[in-house]
């Protein structure tokens, strides 16, 4: 990273010292104290400064560098774009028909998204006549259509979006040497110029337009900055840079993005947006990567849908912007409604959730190990980093298995209306592991018998 003579003003007093920048509103840094102590490092302190001329006083063994872009940011917003109606759907067995389509558009809307992308209008008549539909439904948010750089796909996505409060039309071009030799077997400078066309097309139509570089992850950062420049000068007023094929590191992806930032003159003029596929199960951590450099929308889906391993979760990365304010993001969604929307588009599309899928899996508030259960009976906070009313979830689970103690077990029976002093529930406890050990799962009705029993021999 750069560091001007400003920031190095700003440091000079900190020599010895570890300092993390944060790209942030202010100038905002962020200085972090590290202890070394036996060869390990602790962190000790962790504060944030709004002022760049600061000085740091300190008598332990620290370190500074800086870390990240340093860019003044005015908004910090990060507008969601939805992609589950189309780069979920086009998923083998997640079809969806058109009511179905504008079912799923009305809840995106109230959850709060930015943009919901509705489909590849030129693709069949269904998906043309879906964002037809989607388009005179919403009112609130920005339904976008998908095209190639080709001028019958971006007329089409335009006479289907023509009803759309705010239409945005999507399109772009391959730009990674893969893409440019073996789908297209052309030349980085008929590429720059197809792009460029097709922007020019689009803005004939739509105020929004957001040209996507695929693969943008395995693209030359000098040449992608070449076309993104171009782009913005045709009327690009969003920049996707799609990490298609799920391949880029968290540190690549963003200082890709911080690339961009600090080489394409005209960046201003547009927003930067991350679209990351999960090929190595890396697209959220990518997404967030890409804003903290300074890109300002997530294309997301429900569940984490999308081409082969999925695209970045929507639920993931909202609940991260809300956990990690220190970032200074925030969205416009509406927490509590992401297990209900997980649930509806699961069941639409008959795609069932990974059970210990983050935030909407079934087993995302469920504990059974003893030593958790301990805790969290003790206070939730030891094993909840999010409270599951805070995301529409159920309560929080207590499992009963073999791992489990026996607090979770008087816990249990409580529930079920059993009070058991101490010596009771060491009783029970061992016939609890019986059972345990040969089921999975020790259910209320095992625990009503043992219960019937104990008070059976009490009363004998
Ligand atoms: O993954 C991708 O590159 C895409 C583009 C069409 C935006 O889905
Ligand atoms: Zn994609």
């Amino acid at each position: 990273m750069h560091i001007d003579s400003q920031m190095l003003a700003a440091f000079g007093e900190c020599r010895n010292k570890v300092i993390y920048v944060f790209e942030n509103q202010l100038f905002r840094l962020q200085i972090c104290f590290i202890k070394k102590r036996r060869n390990t490092h602790t962190l000790s302190k962790k504060y944030a400064v709004e002022d760049a001329t600061f000085t740091v006083r300190t008598n332990t063994n620290v370190f500074i560098y800086p870390i990240g872009p340093i860019k003044i940011m005015s908004n910090n917003k990060i507008h969601i774009f939805d992609t589950t109606l189309r780069d979920g759907e086009q998923v083998p067995g997640c079809k969806l028909n058109t009511s179905e389509k504008v079912a799923i558009a009305l809840q995106l809307e109230a959850l709060g998204v930015d943009i919901i992308e509705a489909g590849f209008p030129i693709s069949s008549p269904g998906d043309f006549q879906s964002v037809q539909e989607i388009s005179l439904a919403v009112k609130d948010v920005s339904v976008c259509g998908l095209s190639r750089a080709v001028q019958k796909d971006i007329e089409t996505a335009a006479e289907a979006l023509k009803h759309a409060r705010r239409p945005r039309i999507h399109t772009g071009i391959g730009t990674s040497d893969y893409h440019i030799k073996a789908k297209f077997n052309s030349t980085r400078e008929d590429i720059l110029q197809r792009a460029i066309q097709c922007v020019k097309w689009a803005r004939n139509y739509t105020d929004e337009v957001e040209f996507y570089a695929e693969d943008a992850g395995r693209t030359d950062n000098e040449y992608l900055a070449q076309v993104i420049e171009a782009v913005i000068a045709a009327g690009a007023t969003v920049v996707n840079i799609p990490d298609t094929t799920g391949y880029c590191l968290p540190y690549q992806y963003g200082d890709k993005i911080a690339y961009l930032v600090n080489n394409v003159p005209n960046i201003d003029k547009a927003i930067i947006s991350c679209h990351c596929h999960n090929d190595l199960g890396l697209a959220t951590a990518n997404s967030i990567a890409g804003v903290i450099a300074g890109a300002r929308q997530i294309e997301c889906t429900i569940n984490g849908l999308g081409e082969r391993a999925g695209n970045t979760s929507l639920e993931e990365v909202v609940m991260i912007i809300r956990q990690h304010g220190h970032l200074g993001f925030h969205t416009d969604v509406k927490a509590p409604m992401l297990n209900p929307i997980s649930r509806l588009v699961s069941d639409t599309m008959r795609m069932p959730v990974q059970p210990n899928k983050a935030i909407v899996g079934s087993n995302a508030f469920s504990h059974s190990s003893g030593i958790h259960q301990d805790g969290f009976l003790k206070d939730a906070q030891t094993y909840e980093i999010i409270a599951p009313d805070e995301v529409g979830a159920d309560t929080s689970k207590i499992i009963l298995t073999a791992r489990s103690g026996r607090s979770a077990l008087a816990y249990r029976f409580r529930k079920l209306g059993y009070d058991f002093n101490r010596d009771e529930v060491d009783k029970l406890y061992e016939q609890f592991l019986q059972i345990a050990d040969e089921k999975k799962e020790v259910q209320d009705e095992d625990l009503k018998a043992l219960a019937v029993a104990m008070a059976g021999v009490e009363m004998n």
